[in-house]
């Protein structure tokens, strides 16, 4: 048997490729991969934004959900188990090696599609929230990109947890979903913020903010925190780079952080995967988080998956099916 994968690096070499079937590694397993996700930092990888660790697969993909086709030593899992996973690249492919304390074991009612949505956001939404920002029952959580494959599961876990949720989108039928995934209000951000959030007297009340936009946002999101309040940034979409009136940092005793999780240690990765399993899986597996999937391209077509999610049409997670092909 051989790998199929795709190779976006070069686009002028477009198609399918082939090469030798996986070895595993000790701790690590081989994945018949189902679907993979695409995720924001496969087009800024892509645009030379974002160049992957030196020992990461030179194929793109972060995460997949499959079968366990191979177990290396030490391995916890056995061949046949039904996994999602966080993968070092590698994940536009029929075939992929992931860490096996790096999987999330599937509930048979969880399919592979809700599976392959499932890590990136997963493991983003609770190091930030949780670990990083230390997100309680009863808090105020303000997420933007309300209906991304992040936030999508940002605002199910924060109601999960016992918040109020208020989420940012860029449309009224966005701002809908979001709303249907539990939000308690939503925002159009192509509208002032500031007066949206005075109008439902939430403004110097929200005690966390998930961003993943920056630019000219940051003054908003200091503004709208609480005393004590905490904004975890994990991404850029307005750019990185802002004027920032740094008084309400003082006058709140506001914290700020962020992370990347490709840059997290194995350790901490690790950890965040224990921690997503037994407080997270359960939910999925009740039916109460829910990941929405916006669309499924074959792998053959990775480009026009990657090209749809920088159009910014869609809401949710854009899958490959990765299924081996012919
Ligand atoms: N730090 C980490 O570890 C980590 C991990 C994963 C992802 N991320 C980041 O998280 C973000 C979401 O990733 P994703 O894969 O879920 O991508 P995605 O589905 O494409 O989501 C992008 C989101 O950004 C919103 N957005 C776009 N332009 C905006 C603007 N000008 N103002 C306000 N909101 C805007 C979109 O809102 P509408 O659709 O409503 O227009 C959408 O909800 C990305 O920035 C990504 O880099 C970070």
């Amino acid at each position: 048997m051989s790998r199929q994968y795709i190779d976006i690096e070069s686009p002028q070499h477009l198609g399918l490729k082939k090469d030798c079937s996986l070895n595993p590694g000790a701790d690590e397993v081989v994945i018949a991969v189902a679907y993979a996700g695409i995720n924001r930092a496969d087009l800024l990888q892509r645009a030379g934004l974002y160049p992957p660790p030196e020992d990461a697969s030179p194929i793109m993909g972060l995460e997949v959900a499959g079968v366990v086709s191979a177990v290396g030593p030490g391995s916890q899992l056995r061949i046949g188990d039904r996994v999602c996973a966080l993968v070092h690249g590698g994940g536009y492919a029929t075939e992929a090696i992931a860490r096996s304390d790096f999987c999330l074991k599937l509930a048979d009612n969880i399919s592979f599609e809700q599976g392959a949505a499932l890590p990136e956001a997963l493991l983003t939404v609770w190091y930030n929230l949780v670990e990083r920002a230390q997100l309680k029952s009863g808090e105020r959580l303000l997420v933007h990109g309300g209906v991304s494959g992040i936030g999508s599961v940002a605002i199910q876990i924060a109601k999960y947890l016992g918040c109020e949720v208020v989420a940012t989108a860029g449309s009224s039928e966005k701002m809908a979903l979001c709303q249907k995934l539990g939000a308690d209000h939503a925002l159009n951000y192509k509208s002032p913020l500031a007066e949206q959030l005075e109008a439902v007297s939430l403004m110097g009340s929200v005690d966390v903010v998930l961003d993943m936009v920056g630019g000219d946002l940051a003054q908003f999101n200091l503004d709208a925190l609480a005393i004590d309040g905490r904004i975890a940034c994990i991404g850029f979409m307005r750019g990185s780079q802002c004027q920032l009136d740094l008084i309400q940092l003082l006058m709140k005793r506001a914290t700020m952080t962020g992370s990347t999780l490709r840059r997290l240690t194995v350790t901490e990765k690790s950890n965040c995967f224990v921690a997503v399993n037994e407080q997270v899986m359960p939910a999925i597996a009740a039916g109460t988080i829910q990941p929405v999937i916006d669309s499924i391209f074959p792998l053959k077509d990775a480009l026009a998956a990657q090209d749809h999610m920088a159009s910014g049409a869609h809401a949710g997670k854009i899958l490959l099916d990765c299924q081996l092909q012919g």
